[in-house]
C-alpha cells in the first residue's frame, strides 16, 4: 500500500471551501423600514458570509429582524418601503449597489424556501403545473413537455416524495404539510441553486416531519455542496444543522461564532435565554402520559429520537 492510500484526509474535512470566494458576503448591511409609525432600522450593520457547503444560521426572538435580513438580501422587500445600504455580494454580484442584478441571481444562484408550505403554493393549480412552471422559469432544461415532466419527476424523487407521477396530479390541499414543504424544496431546487435561503422552513411542521426535512437539506448539501442560510428561532434546529450561528436582537448580531462555541459558552444573557427556551433532555421516563410536568423533556426526547432515526447527528 502506498502513502497516497492514507486515510488522513477522509471524513468531514472535505467541507472546507473557505479558500474559495464566498457564495454570500454581507457587509455593514442595513435595512430601514418606512412605516406609519416612523422609520424602523430593522437590520443594523450586520456582517456575515457563507461558503460552499456551509450552513449559517440566524437565530433570534420574534421581531429581531431575521426575515427582514433574508428578504432584504433577496431584494424581496418593496423598494418604496425598505431602504437598504451596505454590501450584499451573491456569488460576487452586489445586489444592493445594483438592484436589477438580483434578477440574474434570484431563482438561479440563490433560491428561497418559504416559511409556510400551506400558503406558499397556489391552491388552484396542481403540484405538477407549479413545479413545471418553476422548471420552465429556471430555464436550465428543455422546455419540451416530456422533458419538463421528466425533470419534475426527478426533482420529486430527489426530495424523497414517493410515487411522484401520482403526486404531480394532486393539488396542495391533498398533500400533508411535510410533503408540501418537500415540494417547495423541489421548486427551489429546479434552478440548481448554489445557495438556499430557508426562512423558518420547518416551524409549521411537527417534530418528526421537521427532522425529515432537516435531514433532506443536509443530504442535498452533502451531495451538491450548496450553501444554506437558515433562519430560525429554534436553537435546537440551529444546533443540529449549523456550522456558524449569528444571534440577532433588535436588528443587530449580539453574538456570532461556531455552533459549538455559541451553544456551549454563550457570551450574552440573551443567548442564554434562547438556550433556556429549548427543552432539555431529561432521563427517559417510562411513566405513561398524563404527567404534564414531564412534557418538555418527553418532547425533547421524542424529537431527539426522531432526529436520530433519520440520520441527523446530534453533535
Ligand atoms: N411590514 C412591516 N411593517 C412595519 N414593521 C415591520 C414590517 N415587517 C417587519 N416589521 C418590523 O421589523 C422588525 C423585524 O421584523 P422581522 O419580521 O424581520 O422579524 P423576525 O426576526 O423575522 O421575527 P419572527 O421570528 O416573528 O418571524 C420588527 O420590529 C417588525 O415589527
Ligand atoms: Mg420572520
Amino acid at each position: 500500500m502506498t502513502a497516497e492510500a492514507s486515510h488522513a484526509d477522509s471524513g468531514h474535512a472535505a467541507k472546507d471551501h473557505t479558500a474559495e470566494p464566498a457564495l454570500l458576503e454581507v457587509r455593514d448591511f442595513q435595512v430601514e423600514l418606512i412605516t406609519d409609525a416612523g422609520i424602523i432600522r430593522a437590520v443594523d450593520s450586520v456582517n456575515f458570509s457563507i461558503h460552499r457547503g456551509e450552513t449559517v444560521t440566524i437565530i433570534g426572538e420574534s421581531g429581531s429582524g431575521k426575515s427582514t435580513t433574508a428578504m432584504g438580501i433577496l431584494r424581496l422587500l418593496p423598494d418604496d418601503l425598505a431602504v437598504l445600504s451596505g454590501t450584499v455580494l451573491i456569488d460576487g454580484v452586489d445586489v444592493v449597489a445594483a438592484p436589477k442584478a438580483i434578477d440574474k441571481v434570484r431563482g438561479r444562484t440563490v433560491a428561497l424556501i418559504p416559511q409556510d408550505p400551506m400558503t406558499a403554493l397556489s391552491p388552484v393549480h396542481s403540484i405538477g403545473s407549479q413545479l413545471s412552471e418553476a422548471i420552465r422559469i429556471a430555464g436550465a432544461a428543455s422546455k419540451e413537455k416530456d422533458a419538463v415532466r421528466a425533470r419534475a419527476i426527478r426533482l420529486l424523487e430527489q426530495v424523497h416524495i414517493p410515487t411522484p407521477e401520482v403526486q404531480l396530479k394532486k393539488y396542495p390541499h391533498q398533500l400533508s404539510g411535510g410533503m408540501l414543504q418537500r415540494v417547495l424544496i423541489a421548486i427551489a431546487l429546479a434552478s440548481e441553486p448554489q445557495l438556499l435561503v430557508a426562512d423558518e422552513p420547518t416551524s409549521a411542521l411537527d417534530v418528526t416531519v421537521q427532522a425529515g426535512i432537516l435531514d433532506l437539506l443536509l443530504e442535498l448539501q452533502e451531495q451538491r455542496g450548496i450553501g444554506i442560510l437558515m433562519i430560525t428561532h429554534d436553537l435546537g434546529v440551529a444546533r443540529l444543522i449549523s456550522d456558524r450561528i449569528h444571534v440577532m436582537k433588535d436588528g443587530s448580531f449580539v453574538e456570532s461564532g461556531d455552533v459549538q462555541q455559541v451553544v456551549e459558552q454563550p457570551a450574552t444573557e440573551y443567548t442564554r435565554n434562547l438556550l433556556a427556551a429549548v427543552p432539555v433532555l431529561g432521563p427517559w421516563d417510562e411513566t405513561p402520559a398524563g404527567n404534564t410536568s414531564q412534557s418538555a423533556s418527553m418532547t425533547a426526547a421524542a424529537s431527539d429520537a426522531a432526529l436520530t432515526s433519520t440520520g441527523v447527528q446530534n453533535d
